[in-house]
């Protein structure tokens, strides 16, 4: 008979119950995804319980704590701490989000899980590796394309093309919703994923590009773009407030547009 038993990343164990700190008031519990796979170890959750008075207010600045006062082989990344460069994202209460824009007394009680963005490669702990999402944006070709010569000075846009920008370059690429989205989760190697797509309509949508039919031949395609079936994960936990599966839907109106 076969025996059928899910891969060792896959089963998490109860990890270590760090003390709380000596002298603390108030403390907030963190339940921490622990996983080096270099090492023979399962992944694990670690409980910290973080000084919340010695502290910021982010959860970011709570797992900075946790590495600078308990446990410093903690892994996470992080830049620039104010939601601008999407390095910090992870999945915090069992939402994806960006860590350093999520204030911990968002919370109700009990510990907050902080995990990595799902269905990812991990690289270590809170760290996805990104590789295919980075690949994914690539093919996209995010940036202007032109056949006339470019001018030599500034290339203004009137104000009304220039609005049709908005709600698209404000992306940071922090990949909670791709990482978030059930069809990307299943098709992932084929399915571009919101992220990418959004970008896609960014250069679409953009007056000065153009390489509107090449750009459109690269995603007409069964996977590509049409695996978005608008469960709109997406556009509910971007931390930028945006909207891919409407850049998604543009995307596909262009299609049809372009053949009748
Ligand atoms: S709307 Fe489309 S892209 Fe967004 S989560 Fe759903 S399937 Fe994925
Ligand atoms: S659309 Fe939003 S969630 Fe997706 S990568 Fe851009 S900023 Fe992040
Ligand atoms: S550290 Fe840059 S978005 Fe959080």
């Amino acid at each position: 008979m076969v025996e059928l038993s899910l891969p060792r990343n896959s089963k998490i164990k109860k990890g270590t119950s760090w003390p709380t700190p000596d002298g603390a008031k108030r403390t907030r519990a963190f339940k921490v995804y622990r996983y080096d796979p270099e090492s023979d170890g399962n992944p694990r959750w670690d409980t910290y319980h973080v000084d919340v008075d010695a502290c910021g207010p982010m959860v970011l600045d709570a797992l900075l704590w946790i590495k600078n006062n308990v446990d410093s082989t903690l892994a996470l990344r992080r830049s620039c701490r104010e939601g601008v460069c999407g390095s910090c994202a992870m999945n915090i209460g069992g939402r994806n989000t960006i860590a350093c824009t999520k204030g911990w007394d968002e919370f109700g009680g009990g510990p907050i899980s902080v995990a990595p963005l799902p269905h990812q490669p991990v690289v270590k702990d809170l760290i996805p590796d990104l590789t295919q999402f980075y690949a994914q944006h690539s093919y996209v070709a995010p940036y202007l394309q032109t056949k006339t010569p470019e001018p030599q000075r500034e290339w203004k846009q009137s104000e009304a093309d220039r609005e049709l920008l908005d709600g698209l370059y404000e992306c940071i690429l922090c990949a909670c919703c791709t990482t978030s989205c059930p069809s990307y989760w299943w098709n992932g190697d084929k399915y571009l994923g919101p992220a990418a797509l959004l970008q896609a309509y960014r250069w679409l949508s953009d007056s000065r590009d153009e390489a509107t039919g090449e750009r459109l031949d690269d995603l007409e395609d069964p996977f590509k773009l049409y695996r978005c079936h608008t469960i709109m994960n997406c556009a509910q936990v971007c931390p930028k407030d945006l909207n891919p599966a409407k850049a998604i839907a543009k995307i596909k109106h262009m299609m049809v547009e372009r053949v009748i």
